[in-house]
């Protein structure tokens, strides 16, 4: 999927409080989910402008900031250049399209992402290979919803049933799955439920 639409949002992300928000429940919701390491070493896959790595920042270690944006990308450098996100880098990734980084995380963080990713079995797996066994991944997206959430010229997911993307997460080789009420966002005055997945590799 293009990402021109996030490019031209990126300034602006950050002044939405909502966004700001939503992202701090999903920190929530993670640090709840299961015991972290403060050394554990984070990926956030789809990171736009880093807010849920923010909210986890004090309680993780190093960590990378992935994104096929560039405009979300060089928001998160001027985060990391001003100190707002020490110990970070950003990746230029995309899953679909690159091959996978050879390199290890204990875990793997993307919220509202997958429901923009059309090869999910391609990504599910890039996400198990980026992470030692042990390791945890944390989904955050949307449930299964009728399509209103985006309007326009979209051909991703609309949401997801939860015991499908948990069928996926063990076809892709992880164990302990489990899909919890996260948060929920407003759209123009409609509502749509967020979960959290938590899994093991
Ligand atoms: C709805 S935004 C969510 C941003 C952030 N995770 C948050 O919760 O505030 C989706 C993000 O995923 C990124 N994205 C979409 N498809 C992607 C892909 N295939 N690979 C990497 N990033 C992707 C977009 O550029 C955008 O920054």
């Amino acid at each position: 999927m293009g990402s021109e639409n996030f490019d031209s949002r990126a300034a602006e992300w950050d002044s939405d409080p909502d966004k700001v928000s939503r992202a701090q429940e999903v920190a929530a919701a993670i640090l709840e989910a299961v015991p972290i390491e403060p050394s554990a070493r984070l990926l956030e896959y789809g990171a736009g402008t880093g807010l849920v790595t923010q909210a986890l920042r004090e309680r993780v270690g190093p960590v990378v900031l992935a994104d096929n944006s560039r405009g979300m990308r060089q928001v998160m450098q001027q985060k990391i250049d001003a100190g707002v996100l020490p110990d970070a880098e950003v990746w230029d990734l995309d899953l679909e399209r690159d091959a996978v980084p050879d390199e290890q995380f204990d875990l793997v963080v993307t919220s509202l992402v997958l429901h923009h990713v059309r090869d999910l079995p391609t990504v599910l797996a890039g996400f198990a290979a980026l992470l030692r066994p042990g390791g945890h991944v944390f989904v955050a997206d949307l449930d299964r919803e009728d399509g209103s959430f985006h309007q326009h010229d979209f051909d991703g997911h609309h949401g997801f049933d939860r015991a499908e993307l948990a069928a996926a997460l063990e076809q892709a080789g992880f164990s302990q799955v489990r899909v919890t009420d996260c948060t929920t966002l407003l759209k123009e005055g409609t509502p749509y439920s967020v979960f959290l997945a938590t899994a093991q590799r």
